[in-house]
């Protein structure tokens, strides 16, 4: 694949990027990634400051290569009006009914309640120092960001919302600053507060995603946002193998930002029975819930996801409905419930058919892509 300008800006060989993947993207898989020529990001949305610390400086002792750093900034956490509701009970009082709801499933499905201490080893689980500030607080987020900027990264990349306070001190450390994004809106928001590269997601990905479709977001987001004279955007959702790399280029992408692809890869954090169940899974088994975090997210189906469909039920706004969830997906995990715990992943994982080295898996994406470009019809 030539270079381009996303190779340019990120000073990397081809612009393929790994996703930052809470839990998956850790400081192996993402050097393993930049190692291999594209860049790798570090899923570090729930890593307390301390953690953040320590991750870009073992990514570092692994790679010269460039790098980059994944965190999460919901607007409304920031905002501090998470805990407001304008109609009815605040979340903070719908709390304790969710919990009760939570207890109920672990008795049905023969859980045994987490105790604190694997609560805070949990996967997923936000990796904080004592007296570090909570999870998913505007604190959290400010002392996050505070480390970026103090380990000079050589990129960051907001998986949701607007990283434009921080941009001119991340600006002046020559950090490069992507976001990702599921409406031309938010690339337009995105676009004015100065960052280097969109990322367009669409509703194919695994994770927090958007309820636009991948093929129909990347152009609308391109022709907002992007050609020649505006900022390149990265397409994302659903890409699993190099024809859907190659078919992003199509349709006006200048890089990628897989995920999923790389979930059964060697060097992804994940549990044995999570890259099992990535493997055994086809194109059917994903859905999109908010009862993990709060926000609709493309999992591998599970009887926790289902109990709030069963149940006519609604999960809490981020960031309450996480301290409900936990101790359910802990539990999940220490029983190898891949019924209830087996984590985030896009539609594309039907494609995933062995756990590899993720050099290979790079490797493949990229000749996948030069294959499909090379079979294309010249004419039509
Ligand atoms: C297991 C998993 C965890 C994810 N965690 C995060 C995260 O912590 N932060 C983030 O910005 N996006 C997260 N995402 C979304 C990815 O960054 C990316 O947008 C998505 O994986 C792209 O779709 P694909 O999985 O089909 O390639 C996650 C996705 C997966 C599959």
């Amino acid at each position: 694949m030539t270079k381009n300008r996303v190779c340019e800006i990120l000073g990397i060989q081809h612009p393929i990027l790994l996703a930052g993947m809470g839990g998956a993207s850790t400081p192996r898989l993402a050097a393993a990634v930049s190692e291999a020529g594209g860049l790798g990001v570090l899923g570090a949305a729930a890593c307390g400051p301390k953690m953040l610390r320590e991750w870009i400086r073992e990514v570092r002792s692994y790679t010269d290569k460039p790098f980059a750093v994944d965190t999460l900034l919901p607007a409304s956490v920031r905002r501090d009006d998470g805990a407001k509701n304008s109609e009815g009970p605040s979340p903070m009082d719908l709390l304790p009914q969710h919990m009760a709801f939570a207890e109920e499933f672990m008795k049905r499905e023969g859980l045994k309640k987490p105790t604190k201490e694997e609560l805070a080893q949990g996967m997923g689980a936000a990796n904080r120092a004592p007296g570090e500030p909570m999870f998913l607080t505007k604190e959290f987020f400010d002392a996050q960001m505070q480390v970026v900027i103090e380990e000079r990264v050589p990129v960051y990349a907001a998986g949701l919302g607007n990283p434009g306070p921080w941009m001119r001190e991340m600006k002046a450390n020559g950090t490069k600053v992507m976001g990702v994004v599921g409406a031309v809106r938010h690339a337009v928001q995105l676009a004015s507060a100065g960052l280097d590269l969109i990322v367009a997601q669409g509703h194919d990905g695994g994770g927090h995603n958007s309820p636009i479709g991948t093929m129909a977001l990347i152009p609308q987001v391109v022709d907002a946002v992007g050609g020649p004279k505006g900022i390149p955007v990265l397409g994302a959702g659903g890409i699993c193998d190099g024809r859907g790399v190659a078919a992003a280029f199509c349709l006006g992408a200048e890089g990628v930002w897989i995920g999923s692809a790389f979930l059964a890869s060697e060097e992804a954090g994940l549990l044995p029975y999570q890259k099992q169940a990535i493997v055994d899974s086809n194109e059917e088994n994903t859905m999109v819930s908010k009862s993990v975090t709060g926000k609709p997210a493309r999992l591998i189906r599970t009887k926790w996801a289902q109990a709030y469909v069963d149940a006519k039920m609604d999960p809490l706004p981020m960031p309450f409905q996480s301290m409900v969830s936990s101790q359910i997906l802990t539990a999940g995990q220490l029983g190898k419930r891949s019924d209830i715990a087996p984590g985030f992943a896009g539609q594309g994982i039907g494609l995933i058919k062995s756990v590899r080295p993720a050099r290979d898996i790079f490797e493949d994406l990229l000749e996948g892509c030069k294959r499909a470009i090379a079979a294309a019809p010249r004419e039509i």
